[in-house]
Parts: structure tokens; C-alpha cells; sequence
């Protein structure tokens, strides 16, 4: 499932955001790249343990929290520390790759997050900056995707995906993974689309209809039996 996620930060949060990102300490972004990643990747990230990465972390899961939509679309056991990349200048694309697996969170004694989805959070306005599409190699055919500032995109981690070269500007961002609570892409597509039409019916006949509480009683049942916590 390739979803798009709006607002899922504020005006205040992107300036707060951008304000530290301007600042920041930039590097290469192949120190978090597997051996054939590291062949296509040519963009710059922030030390996932540097001050401005553990200023900006806060800023990012909290939004991710208060998202209904992001919740219900993910379903997250464990969210991978968000990390920040920028594309720009000579440092402005990478190629076709896939994400690893799993990833170990660093700082701590080997905690891992196994990748079920893959997450772009755009930081920069598209206006700002030229190309830096991502594209998502799907069942049905490549997406490419650019977004607002302060909007997600969200998609299986198991595909094939690559970031356009950026050609004016620059284009910051903010990407992490997540382990679902439901493992498998297609019950957590079904739970998602559920959840919608529940949300959809308990607008327009109440919340009090029979069917609204059955339906409900339902989904909830669908995940108690497909969650792993
Ligand atoms: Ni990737």
C-alpha cells in the first residue's frame, strides 16, 4: 500500500524544524547504506546520534502520535528513529536500491526494527527545489512521488525505490521505518480500508446504529487476531 499521509506537522513544527536543519552539521549520506546501496547513494544526512537529530526525533514521532491516519494506515509496534537527508548540489540523487530488512537502532544494545514500511517525510516546500522525485517501484508500474511540506508518504518496505536527481535547490526530508503490529501488507491494507468506511458510516449513521457497532466490533476483532505485540 503507497499512501499519502497529510499534515502530519504543522506550520510551527516546519519552521521550528527547518530552523535547526539550516544550521545543521551535514555529512555523507552512505555511512547508514548497505554495500550495493552505498554504490547509488550520493546525498548528505545528519549523525543519527548528532544534537540536531536528537532535537529534531521529538519533533517528528509527536506528529507521528497524534495522527489518527498514520495510525490507522500503519498500525506501528516500533517506529526506527527518524533520520534526516538532504539532495542537492553535487550530493543530489540515489539510484534504484531496497532497504534493508532490518535495521539496528544505534545506542542501544541491539534493538531492531524490522522494515514493513518504509516512510518519507518531506520537510522542504516542493516549490524550493527542482526533480528529487521519489519513485516507488510498484505492482503497478513506478509512482513518483513529491509532496507538501510536512506531508508523508508511506510504502511497502519491500520495493524498489530511488530519489530523482535534484537539479535546483535543495530537498531535506525526513525517512525512517516501521515495524507494524500487522506483519503481512494485505491485512493491514484490509484493516486500513475497514477502518475508513467504519469512519465513514459512524458520520453518517451515527455511532449508535447496530451495524456501526457491530462492524467496529469486528475490526477490532481482525486485529486482536492479527497483532503481534
Ligand atoms: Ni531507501
Amino acid at each position: 500500500m503507497l499512501l499519502h499521509i497529510k499534515q502530519v506537522l504543522g506550520r510551527d513544527e516546519l519552521r521550528t524544524a527547518r530552523a535547526i536543519l539550516d544550521r545543521a552539521p551535514w555529512g555523507d549520506g552512505r555511512v547508514t547504506a548497505g554495500v550495493q546501496s552505498a554504490l547509488t547513494k550520493n546525498n548528505e544526512q545528519l549523525d543519527q546520534q548528532g544534537e540536531a537529530s536528537k532535537a529534531l526525533q521529538p519533533i517528528v514521532l509527536q506528529g507521528l502520535n497524534r495522527h489518527m491516519g498514520f495510525f490507522s494506515a500503519a498500525l506501528p509496534k516500533r517506529v526506527f528513529p527518524p533520520l534526516f537527508n538532504r539532495y542537492g548540489g553535487t550530493a543530489n540523487a540515489f539510484g534504484n536500491h531496497v532497504d534493508n530488512a532490518v535495521r539496528f537502532i544505534p545506542g542501544t544494545l541491539g534493538e531492531r526494527v524490522r522494515t514493513d514500511i518504509s516512510c518519507t517525510l518531506f520537510l522542504a516546500d516542493p516549490d524550493d527545489y527542482d526533480g528529487g522525485e521519489l519513485v516507488i517501484e510498484d505492482t503497478f508500474g513506478a509512482q513518483s512521488v513529491k509532496l507538501p511540506a510536512g506531508d508523508l508518504v508511506l510504502y511497502p518496505g519491500t520495493s524498489v525505490h530511488r530519489v530523482e536527481p535534484v537539479t535546483r535547490g535543495h530537498r531535506v526530508a525526513s525517512f525512517f521505518w516501521v515495524e507494524s503490529m500487522v506483519r503481512s501488507d494485505e491485512q493491514r491494507r484490509l484493516l486500513y480500508d475497514m477502518d475508513r468506511h467504519l469512519m465513514h458510516l459512524r458520520g453518517t449513521v451515527g455511532e449508535s446504529d447496530p451495524g456501526v457497532i457491530g462492524l467496529t466490533g469486528l475490526y477490532h476483532n481482525l486485529l486482536r487476531a492479527w497483532a503481534d505485540m
